[in-house]
């Protein structure tokens, strides 16, 4: 699977985005290990809170549906230059791929690619906690 071929399936995504509050639409495309895609979509609520990003969508169908391991995550979002996942996203794909590949995209076909773990270096991991007895 291309890069660009990524992109343009998160880019189809977009499309889906239910983003009436801040306008700002975002596609997620998730390619699971096993060659599977999985897309998502922004969606708001007028609760604003209870938004959630394309790119929990897209992790949380894949995982609702058995796969637990990802290779790559392509993200396009609105307007100029690239949009980055956020804090919680980026700690919700670490809980399953710590070696992602990121891929962000703009408007102008231009992407940049990075390793999760060079967006989120000091993740939490349950694992990592040391408990007292
Ligand atoms: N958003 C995403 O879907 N993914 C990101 O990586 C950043 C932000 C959404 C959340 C909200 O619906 C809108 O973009 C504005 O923050």
């Amino acid at each position: 699977m291309e890069q660009r071929e990524l992109i343009e399936i998160a880019c189809k995504a977009r499309e889906n985005a239910y983003a009436p509050y801040s306008q700002f639409k975002v596609g997620a495309a998730l390619l699971s290990a096993g060659g599977k895609i999985f897309t998502g979509a922004n969606v708001e609520n007028a609760s604003y809170g209870l938004s959630t990003c394309a790119e929990r969508i897209a992790v949380f169908k894949a995982v609702s549906e058995g796969e637990l391991k990802f290779d790559i995550i392509a993200v396009v979002g609105s307007g100029v230059g690239y949009t980055y996942p956020c804090g919680a996203c980026l700690q919700v794909l670490a809980e399953f791929s710590p070696e992602l590949r990121v891929i962000v995209a703009d408007e102008k076909s231009n992407y940049k690619e990075y390793g999760l773990d060079e967006l989120l270096p000091l993740g939490f991991r349950m694992l990592d906690v040391r408990r007292e007895t």
